[in-house]
């Protein structure tokens, strides 16, 4: 079942629910590590890089066990700070179990790892941070030895909103001996609800949502039942969607506060959007308006939906401009696009420019990265005709059953 193959040129109609979200459940479901008791994490998105995670915590010793509203995590018994090479080596947020488990053990051994391939993605940042709290680092054969004798609190800024690097420094701060205090923190809501989990076990950590995190380390923490937030990324895949087909639907549980955006950058295009306490619902126009658009950390525009606005865009009234400031490969899905009757011209390996068709026709597209797989099907559902987009195990990354939400939503699509 690795394709997905789309009747398209049907406008979505109809209301979906929206999944928990991927961001912030990996850093969770890591954090769990620091708890030495059982805890439930409720509305974890049944992905594959949920799967990954929780057979990284059982490789290292955590008893784990999916119930019908969560994933109890029991850390009382870690016994290992090796990670399995493979499971590393295929998700790049198996980086923030290096911040936890330096916090658990005092040793941890992992590779270098992996993730969509949408950039460099180096990892200095959190090194460089680690080192400030007393972490030393071996680097071995491809793998990574970290050693610390005594973790300790530090005063430290980040060159760049690093969200992965700021996840880690929270991990580590809440172990460490005496404060951090991290200046340049990445603001973006999967931050928060880590921080939301951390607290509700007990940890004391100020200035959530700014830029600005201080870190009491050292306090004892408790086992805990906490709820995911929906997921902004899956949501707004989801109403960019619906303005590319003309549609308009409701997004049960959309979270609009963290959407703020996306709902500017929707309303740019044409669309009439209505927030309430179901969630978000969305009225596109026939076609959408062309935009200018410039990812940025959040509270910006998020780099994980500028492939949806970009192929979304394709069948724009008039020319827009996309620019990409935060990874440099996430253009790859141009291509792709071109074989559907796309016009984008690449002015620079950062910025697009998409001169709007009137129809994309249906061809059969490869997926090489989780949201511009979720681009593609997006297209695909604007397109007259039929796609296949292969490669869907990128897709599953990230979107628990991206087919029979738009089925829900009244598209033509079935996994083959
Ligand atoms: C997180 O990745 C998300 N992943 C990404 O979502 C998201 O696109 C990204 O943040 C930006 O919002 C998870 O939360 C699991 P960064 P992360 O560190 O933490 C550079 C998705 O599709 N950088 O904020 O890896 C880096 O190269 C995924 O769900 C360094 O230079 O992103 C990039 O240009 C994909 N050195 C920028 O910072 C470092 O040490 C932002 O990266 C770390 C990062």
């Amino acid at each position: 079942m690795d394709s997905i193959r789309i009747q398209g040129g049907m406008a979505l109609q109809g209301k979906v629910r929206v999944q928990g979200s991927k961001n912030a459940s990996l850093p969770i479901l890591a954090a769990t590590l620091l708890v030495r008791e059982e805890s439930l994490i409720r509305n974890c998105p049944r992905i594959a890089d949920v799967y990954s995670m929780v057979s990284l915590l059982k490789s290292l010793g955590c008893g784990v066990h999916w119930q019908e509203t969560g994933i109890a995590v029991d850390s009382s018994q870690v016994c290992r700070c090796q990670m399995p090479r493979e499971a590393v080596r295929g998700m790049r947020s198996s980086l923030c179990l290096l911040g936890a488990l330096i916090g658990r053990c005092s040793e941890v051994v992992m590779e270098h790892p992996g993730g969509c391939v949408i950039g460099e993605r180096p990892i200095d940042m959190h090194l460089s941070a680690l080192e400030q709290m007393g972490v030393e680092f071996v680097e071995e054969e491809g793998s990574i030895r970290a050693f610390s004798d005594r973790l300790h609190g530090a005063v430290i800024s980040l060159p760049f909103p690093s969200v992965g690097a700021t996840e880690n420094i929270v991990l580590a701060g809440v172990m460490a001996e005496g404060d951090t205090v991290l200046e340049g923190a990445a603001r973006e809501p999967e931050v928060s609800a880590l921080c939301a989990f951390l607290q509700q076990c007990g940890a004391w950590i100020e200035g959530v949502g700014s830029g600005r995190l201080v870190i009491h380390g050292g306090r004892r923490l408790y086992g805990t039942d906490f709820t995911v937030p929906a997921d902004r990324i899956v949501a707004g895949t989801y109403l960019l969607s619906c303005i590319g087909t003309g549609g308009s639907v409701l997004l049960e549980q959309a979270p609009e506060e963290e959407m703020q955006s996306v709902l500017e950058a929707a309303a740019q295009m044409g669309a009439r959007v209505c927030t309430s306490k179901e969630g978000i619902y969305v009225q596109a126009p026939g076609r959408p308006a062309a935009i200018e658009l410039v990812t940025a950390p959040y509270p910006g525009f998020p780099t994980d939906l500028q492939s949806v606005v970009l192929a979304v865009e394709t069948k724009g009234r008039g020319v827009s401009r996309i620019r990409e400031t935060i990874f440099e490969n996430r253009f790859r899905i141009v291509e792709e696009l071109r074989k559907m009757g796309a016009s984008v011209e690449l002015c620079s390996p950062r910025e697009a420019s998409v001169k709007g068709v009137e129809t994309l026709r249906g061809a059969d597209l490869v997926a090489r990265e989780l949201r511009g797989g979720a681009a593609l099907v997006a297209a695909g559902l604007m397109a007259e005709g039929e796609t296949f987009v292969e490669g869907c195990a990128y897709i599953y990354r990230g979107y628990e059953n991206i087919g029979r939400d738009f089925r829900e939503l009244g598209a033509r699509v079935a996994s083959v």
